[in-house]
Protein backbone atom coordinates (compact mmCIF):
# COMPACT_ATOMS: atom_id res chain seq x y z
CA UNK A 1 0.00 0.00 0.00
CA UNK A 2 1.27 3.75 -0.61
CA UNK A 3 0.08 4.58 2.58
CA UNK A 4 -3.27 3.99 5.31
CA UNK A 5 -5.56 6.05 6.95
CA UNK A 6 -5.98 6.06 10.72
CA UNK A 7 -8.37 8.37 12.61
CA UNK A 8 -6.64 11.27 14.22
CA UNK A 9 -7.14 10.99 17.89
CA UNK A 10 -5.44 14.51 18.94
CA UNK A 11 -8.86 16.19 17.72
CA UNK A 12 -11.72 14.15 18.84
CA UNK A 13 -14.47 14.62 20.45
CA UNK A 14 -14.20 18.14 18.50
CA UNK A 15 -13.15 17.41 15.57
CA UNK A 16 -13.08 14.05 13.10
CA UNK A 17 -10.11 14.17 10.88
CA UNK A 18 -8.46 11.46 9.40
CA UNK A 19 -4.19 10.80 9.51
CA UNK A 20 -2.61 9.62 6.39
CA UNK A 21 1.04 7.87 7.09
CA UNK A 22 2.82 7.70 3.60
CA UNK A 23 6.24 7.06 5.41
CA UNK A 24 8.52 6.13 7.95
CA UNK A 25 8.35 9.44 9.39
CA UNK A 26 4.61 9.79 9.37
CA UNK A 27 4.10 6.49 11.06
CA UNK A 28 6.79 7.63 13.73
CA UNK A 29 5.03 10.85 14.20
CA UNK A 30 1.25 9.17 14.37
CA UNK A 31 2.28 6.96 17.21
CA UNK A 32 4.71 9.43 18.93
CA UNK A 33 2.56 12.49 18.95
CA UNK A 34 -0.57 10.15 19.73
CA UNK A 35 -2.51 10.58 16.62
CA UNK A 36 -3.21 6.61 17.36
CA UNK A 37 -3.02 5.17 21.00
CA UNK A 38 -3.84 2.60 22.95
CA UNK A 39 -1.59 -0.57 23.01
CA UNK A 40 -3.33 -2.54 20.77
CA UNK A 41 -4.04 0.07 18.05
CA UNK A 42 0.03 1.06 18.09
CA UNK A 43 0.90 -2.46 17.28
CA UNK A 44 -1.83 -2.31 14.30
CA UNK A 45 -0.14 0.91 13.15
CA UNK A 46 3.14 0.17 13.53
CA UNK A 47 2.92 -2.97 11.38
CA UNK A 48 0.83 -0.81 8.61
CA UNK A 49 4.15 1.56 9.09
CA UNK A 50 6.26 -1.13 7.74
CA UNK A 51 4.33 -2.20 5.13
CA UNK A 52 4.26 1.12 3.78
CA UNK A 53 7.67 2.05 4.32
CA UNK A 54 8.90 -1.47 2.03
CA UNK A 55 6.08 -0.47 -0.57
CA UNK A 56 8.21 2.55 -1.48
CA UNK A 57 11.61 1.00 -1.53
CA UNK A 58 13.53 0.12 -5.19
CA UNK A 59 16.87 -0.59 -3.97
CA UNK A 60 18.52 -3.74 -3.47
CA UNK A 61 19.41 -3.10 0.40
CA UNK A 62 16.01 -3.58 1.16
CA UNK A 63 16.29 -5.22 3.97
CA UNK A 64 18.86 -2.27 5.56
CA UNK A 65 15.91 0.20 4.77
CA UNK A 66 13.43 -1.92 6.81
CA UNK A 67 16.02 -2.86 9.53
CA UNK A 68 16.29 1.00 10.20
CA UNK A 69 12.45 1.34 9.86
CA UNK A 70 12.30 -1.59 13.05
CA UNK A 71 14.66 0.57 14.83
CA UNK A 72 12.82 3.83 14.64
CA UNK A 73 9.30 2.95 15.26
CA UNK A 74 10.76 0.54 18.46
CA UNK A 75 11.59 3.87 19.80
CA UNK A 76 8.25 5.68 19.34
CA UNK A 77 6.75 4.44 22.51
CA UNK A 78 8.43 2.44 25.19
CA UNK A 79 5.27 0.71 27.70
CA UNK A 80 2.67 -1.16 24.86
CA UNK A 81 4.33 -4.30 24.07
CA UNK A 82 2.13 -4.35 21.09
CA UNK A 83 4.18 -2.53 19.45
CA UNK A 84 7.63 -4.77 19.72
CA UNK A 85 5.46 -7.57 19.38
CA UNK A 86 3.73 -6.19 15.87
CA UNK A 87 7.25 -5.16 14.94
CA UNK A 88 9.04 -8.02 15.60
CA UNK A 89 6.53 -9.99 13.45
CA UNK A 90 7.26 -7.84 10.24
CA UNK A 91 10.50 -7.96 11.05
CA UNK A 92 10.55 -11.59 11.24
CA UNK A 93 9.29 -11.41 7.17
CA UNK A 94 11.76 -9.23 6.34
CA UNK A 95 14.91 -11.59 7.78
CA UNK A 96 13.04 -14.40 5.99
CA UNK A 97 12.03 -12.85 2.41
CA UNK A 98 13.69 -13.27 -0.51
CA UNK A 99 13.15 -11.11 -3.13
CA UNK A 100 11.86 -7.12 -2.18
CA UNK A 101 8.74 -8.28 -4.22
CA UNK A 102 8.33 -11.12 -2.11
CA UNK A 103 9.00 -8.90 1.80
CA UNK A 104 6.65 -6.36 0.09
CA UNK A 105 3.32 -9.03 -0.39
CA UNK A 106 4.28 -10.56 2.85
CA UNK A 107 4.14 -7.46 5.22
CA UNK A 108 1.13 -6.08 3.86
CA UNK A 109 -0.58 -9.07 4.10
CA UNK A 110 0.92 -10.16 7.60
CA UNK A 111 -0.20 -6.37 8.41
CA UNK A 112 -3.82 -7.19 7.46
CA UNK A 113 -3.84 -10.15 9.35
CA UNK A 114 -2.70 -8.51 12.46
CA UNK A 115 -5.54 -5.99 12.06
CA UNK A 116 -7.77 -9.08 11.57
CA UNK A 117 -6.94 -10.95 14.59
CA UNK A 118 -7.24 -8.00 16.39
CA UNK A 119 -10.68 -7.77 15.70
CA UNK A 120 -11.56 -11.05 16.40
CA UNK A 121 -9.61 -11.24 19.35
CA UNK A 122 -11.01 -8.54 20.85
CA UNK A 123 -14.81 -9.82 20.24
CA UNK A 124 -13.50 -13.03 21.79
CA UNK A 125 -12.62 -10.98 25.03
CA UNK A 126 -16.18 -9.37 24.80
CA UNK A 127 -17.84 -12.48 24.86
CA UNK A 128 -16.09 -13.60 28.03
CA UNK A 129 -16.48 -10.52 30.17
CA UNK A 130 -20.09 -10.63 29.26
CA UNK A 131 -20.45 -13.62 31.42
CA UNK A 132 -18.75 -11.22 34.37
CA UNK A 133 -21.69 -8.15 33.65
CA UNK A 134 -24.26 -11.13 33.32
CA UNK A 135 -23.69 -12.63 36.49
CA UNK A 136 -23.99 -9.41 38.09
CA UNK A 137 -26.95 -8.74 36.73
CA UNK A 138 -28.64 -12.08 37.29
CA UNK A 139 -27.62 -11.04 41.24
CA UNK A 140 -28.70 -7.40 41.20
CA UNK A 141 -31.49 -7.34 38.71
CA UNK A 142 -30.70 -3.03 37.94
CA UNK A 143 -28.39 -1.33 36.00
CA UNK A 144 -24.94 -2.75 36.27
CA UNK A 145 -22.51 0.52 37.33
CA UNK A 146 -18.75 -0.41 35.64
CA UNK A 147 -15.71 2.00 36.11
CA UNK A 148 -13.17 2.16 33.10
CA UNK A 149 -10.28 4.23 33.30
CA UNK A 150 -8.29 5.95 29.94
CA UNK A 151 -9.64 4.53 26.46
CA UNK A 152 -9.42 0.84 25.86
CA UNK A 153 -12.30 1.23 23.50
CA UNK A 154 -12.08 0.40 20.09
CA UNK A 155 -10.71 3.81 19.21
CA UNK A 156 -7.55 2.07 20.89
CA UNK A 157 -8.00 -1.30 19.17
CA UNK A 158 -8.85 -1.59 15.24
CA UNK A 159 -12.53 -2.57 16.69
CA UNK A 160 -14.56 -3.62 20.00
CA UNK A 161 -11.64 -2.64 21.82
CA UNK A 162 -10.21 -4.63 25.37
CA UNK A 163 -12.07 -3.45 28.38
CA UNK A 164 -15.38 -1.81 26.46
CA UNK A 165 -15.95 -4.59 24.50
CA UNK A 166 -17.69 -7.05 27.44
CA UNK A 167 -19.73 -3.37 27.86
CA UNK A 168 -20.67 -3.77 24.47
CA UNK A 169 -21.38 -7.02 24.30
CA UNK A 170 -23.69 -6.85 27.28
CA UNK A 171 -25.65 -3.40 25.38
CA UNK A 172 -26.52 -6.39 22.47
CA UNK A 173 -27.99 -8.75 24.85
CA UNK A 174 -30.02 -5.81 26.85
CA UNK A 175 -28.19 -6.30 29.98
CA UNK A 176 -28.67 -2.81 31.31
CA UNK A 177 -25.13 -0.90 32.26
CA UNK A 178 -23.41 2.73 33.10
CA UNK A 179 -20.53 3.29 32.98
CA UNK A 180 -18.14 5.79 35.14
CA UNK A 181 -15.29 7.24 32.85
CA UNK A 182 -12.23 8.29 34.80
CA UNK A 183 -11.68 11.44 32.98
CA UNK A 184 -7.58 10.26 33.12
CA UNK A 185 -5.42 13.67 33.91
CA UNK A 186 -3.14 14.60 31.64
CA UNK A 187 -4.93 13.90 27.92
CA UNK A 188 -8.00 13.15 29.56
CA UNK A 189 -8.28 10.19 26.96
CA UNK A 190 -11.31 9.35 29.07
CA UNK A 191 -13.37 12.74 29.25
CA UNK A 192 -12.07 12.99 25.27
CA UNK A 193 -12.04 9.56 23.77
CA UNK A 194 -13.85 6.71 25.96
CA UNK A 195 -17.12 9.38 26.52
CA UNK A 196 -16.99 10.05 22.82
CA UNK A 197 -16.89 6.32 21.87
CA UNK A 198 -19.38 5.45 24.20
CA UNK A 199 -21.70 8.17 23.34
CA UNK A 200 -21.41 6.55 19.46
CA UNK A 201 -22.22 3.05 20.93
CA UNK A 202 -25.54 5.06 22.74
CA UNK A 203 -24.26 3.50 26.06
CA UNK A 204 -25.13 5.51 29.17
CA UNK A 205 -21.91 7.16 30.99
CA UNK A 206 -21.01 9.74 33.54
CA UNK A 207 -17.36 11.31 33.12
CA UNK A 208 -15.71 11.52 36.76
CA UNK A 209 -12.28 13.44 37.50
CA UNK A 210 -9.49 10.48 38.18
CA UNK A 211 -10.14 11.04 42.09
CA UNK A 212 -13.67 9.96 42.65
CA UNK A 213 -13.59 6.40 41.83
CA UNK A 214 -12.66 5.84 45.51
CA UNK A 215 -15.45 7.70 46.90
CA UNK A 216 -18.03 5.91 44.44
CA UNK A 217 -17.03 2.73 45.48
CA UNK A 218 -17.25 3.45 49.04
CA UNK A 219 -20.89 4.18 48.26
CA UNK A 220 -21.87 1.13 46.30
CA UNK A 221 -21.78 2.60 43.41
CA UNK A 222 -19.26 0.56 41.45
CA UNK A 223 -20.35 -2.56 40.81
CA UNK A 224 -16.98 -3.82 38.21
CA UNK A 225 -13.97 -2.37 36.96
CA UNK A 226 -12.82 -2.98 34.01
CA UNK A 227 -9.48 -1.69 32.55
CA UNK A 228 -7.11 -2.30 29.84
CA UNK A 229 -3.07 -3.15 29.65
CA UNK A 230 -0.02 -1.85 27.87
CA UNK A 231 1.78 -4.80 29.46
CA UNK A 232 1.15 -7.54 31.13
CA UNK A 233 3.82 -9.70 33.10
CA UNK A 234 3.96 -13.47 32.56
CA UNK A 235 2.54 -13.22 36.60
CA UNK A 236 -0.40 -11.20 35.13
CA UNK A 237 0.80 -7.73 36.88
CA UNK A 238 -0.57 -5.31 34.42
CA UNK A 239 0.86 -1.63 34.02
CA UNK A 240 -1.85 1.19 32.31
CA UNK A 241 -2.45 4.28 32.32
CA UNK A 242 -1.34 6.14 35.17
CA UNK A 243 -3.68 6.04 37.54
CA UNK A 244 -4.87 2.40 37.39
CA UNK A 245 -3.60 0.85 40.18
CA UNK A 246 -5.10 3.65 42.86
CA UNK A 247 -8.40 2.36 41.60
CA UNK A 248 -7.48 -1.30 41.77
CA UNK A 249 -6.61 -0.54 45.56
CA UNK A 250 -10.32 1.05 46.22
CA UNK A 251 -11.28 -1.58 44.16
CA UNK A 252 -9.46 -4.13 46.64
CA UNK A 253 -10.22 -2.25 49.76
CA UNK A 254 -14.19 -2.14 49.08
CA UNK A 255 -14.36 -5.82 47.66
CA UNK A 256 -15.29 -4.77 44.12
CA UNK A 257 -14.00 -7.15 41.25
CA UNK A 258 -11.29 -5.55 39.24
CA UNK A 259 -10.47 -6.87 35.76
CA UNK A 260 -7.97 -6.25 33.40
CA UNK A 261 -9.02 -7.40 29.88
CA UNK A 262 -6.42 -7.80 26.88
CA UNK A 263 -5.48 -9.95 23.97
CA UNK A 264 -2.18 -12.04 23.86
CA UNK A 265 -0.11 -9.60 22.04
CA UNK A 266 -0.24 -7.32 25.14
CA UNK A 267 1.47 -10.42 27.64
CA UNK A 268 5.35 -10.03 28.06
CA UNK A 269 6.01 -13.64 28.59
CA UNK A 270 9.88 -12.68 28.76
CA UNK A 271 9.49 -10.94 32.23
CA UNK A 272 8.15 -11.42 35.74
CA UNK A 273 8.40 -8.26 37.79
CA UNK A 274 6.03 -5.52 36.56
CA UNK A 275 7.25 -2.90 38.50
CA UNK A 276 10.85 -3.50 38.23
CA UNK A 277 10.55 -4.53 34.76
CA UNK A 278 7.96 -2.93 32.69
CA UNK A 279 9.64 0.39 31.23
CA UNK A 280 7.32 3.30 32.46
CA UNK A 281 6.82 6.12 29.91
CA UNK A 282 7.28 9.51 30.90
CA UNK A 283 5.94 12.45 28.94
CA UNK A 284 6.09 16.28 28.54
CA UNK A 285 5.52 17.96 31.50
CA UNK A 286 3.56 20.62 29.14
CA UNK A 287 0.47 17.58 29.12
CA UNK A 288 0.20 18.47 32.50
CA UNK A 289 0.84 22.42 32.96
CA UNK A 290 -1.47 23.31 29.83
CA UNK A 291 -4.58 22.45 29.25
CA UNK A 292 -6.64 22.54 25.86
CA UNK A 293 -10.08 23.21 25.05
CA UNK A 294 -12.61 23.99 21.80
CA UNK A 295 -14.50 26.88 21.57
CA UNK A 296 -15.93 28.89 18.88
CA UNK A 297 -14.69 26.07 16.19
CA UNK A 298 -11.25 26.55 17.65
CA UNK A 299 -8.80 25.19 20.22
CA UNK A 300 -7.18 27.32 22.60
CA UNK A 301 -4.31 26.09 25.03
CA UNK A 302 -4.01 27.50 28.73
CA UNK A 303 -1.28 27.42 31.35
CA UNK A 304 -2.60 26.04 34.39
CA UNK A 305 -0.35 26.41 37.00
CA UNK A 306 2.84 28.65 37.63
CA UNK A 307 5.21 28.79 34.72
CA UNK A 308 8.12 27.68 36.59
CA UNK A 309 6.56 24.84 38.85
CA UNK A 310 8.25 21.72 37.25
CA UNK A 311 5.82 19.04 36.48
CA UNK A 312 6.50 15.26 35.91
CA UNK A 313 4.53 13.59 33.38
CA UNK A 314 4.63 9.36 34.22
CA UNK A 315 2.37 7.88 31.88
CA UNK A 316 1.92 4.13 33.21
CA UNK A 317 1.99 2.45 36.62
CA UNK A 318 1.85 -0.99 37.56
CA UNK A 319 -0.84 -3.05 39.10
CA UNK A 320 0.71 -5.42 40.96
CA UNK A 321 -1.53 -9.05 40.59
CA UNK A 322 -2.34 -9.60 43.63
CA UNK A 323 -5.11 -6.50 43.20
CA UNK A 324 -6.54 -8.01 40.33
CA UNK A 325 -9.62 -9.85 40.64
CA UNK A 326 -9.34 -11.79 37.31
CA UNK A 327 -7.85 -11.60 33.23
CA UNK A 328 -10.48 -11.33 30.18
CA UNK A 329 -8.16 -12.61 27.30
CA UNK A 330 -9.57 -14.09 23.99
CA UNK A 331 -9.36 -17.44 25.54
CA UNK A 332 -11.01 -16.79 28.40
CA UNK A 333 -11.27 -15.57 31.88
CA UNK A 334 -8.13 -16.39 34.47
CA UNK A 335 -6.34 -15.75 37.71
CA UNK A 336 -3.72 -12.88 37.43
CA UNK A 337 -1.37 -15.09 37.75
CA UNK A 338 1.50 -17.41 36.06
CA UNK A 339 -0.61 -20.46 36.69
CA UNK A 340 -3.88 -18.89 35.41
CA UNK A 341 -2.14 -17.26 32.16
CA UNK A 342 -0.70 -20.60 31.55
CA UNK A 343 -3.65 -22.30 31.64
CA UNK A 344 -4.92 -20.13 28.91
CA UNK A 345 -1.68 -20.36 26.93
CA UNK A 346 -0.34 -23.77 28.01
CA UNK A 347 2.26 -23.42 25.01
CA UNK A 348 3.98 -20.18 26.73
CA UNK A 349 5.24 -22.75 29.56
CA UNK A 350 8.39 -22.94 28.05
CA UNK A 351 9.04 -19.15 26.83
O1 LIG B 1 -1.11 6.57 26.49
P1 LIG B 1 -2.19 5.76 25.84
O2 LIG B 1 -3.41 6.55 25.53
O3 LIG B 1 -1.66 5.00 24.65
O4 LIG B 1 -2.57 4.69 26.94
C1 LIG B 1 -3.56 3.75 26.64
C2 LIG B 1 -3.94 2.88 27.78
O5 LIG B 1 -3.43 2.98 28.87
C3 LIG B 1 -4.96 1.82 27.49
O6 LIG B 1 -5.70 1.53 28.63
C4 LIG B 1 -4.25 0.55 27.04
O7 LIG B 1 -3.41 0.81 25.95
C5 LIG B 1 -5.19 -0.51 26.65
S1 LIG B 1 -5.89 -0.19 25.07
C6 LIG B 1 -6.98 -1.39 24.64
Amino acid sequence: PESFEVIDQRFLPHEFKWFSAASLEETAIAIKDMVVRGAPLIGATAACGMAVVAHHISTNNYKDELQQAFKTLSATRPTAVNLQWALTKQYDIVKQSQTLSECQNNLYKNALKIMEEDVKQCKQIGQYGLEIIKSIYQRKKTTVNILTHCNAGWLACVDWGTATSPMYQAQLEGIPIHIWVDETRPRNQGAKLTAWELGQQGIDHTIIVDNTGGHLMQHGMVDLVIVGSDRTTRTGDVANKIGTYLKALAAFDNNIPFYAALPMSTIDWEISDGLREIPIETRSEDEIKIIDGFANNTWTQSLICPQNSKAINYGFDVTPSKFITGIITEKGVCEASEKGLLKLYPEMSNV
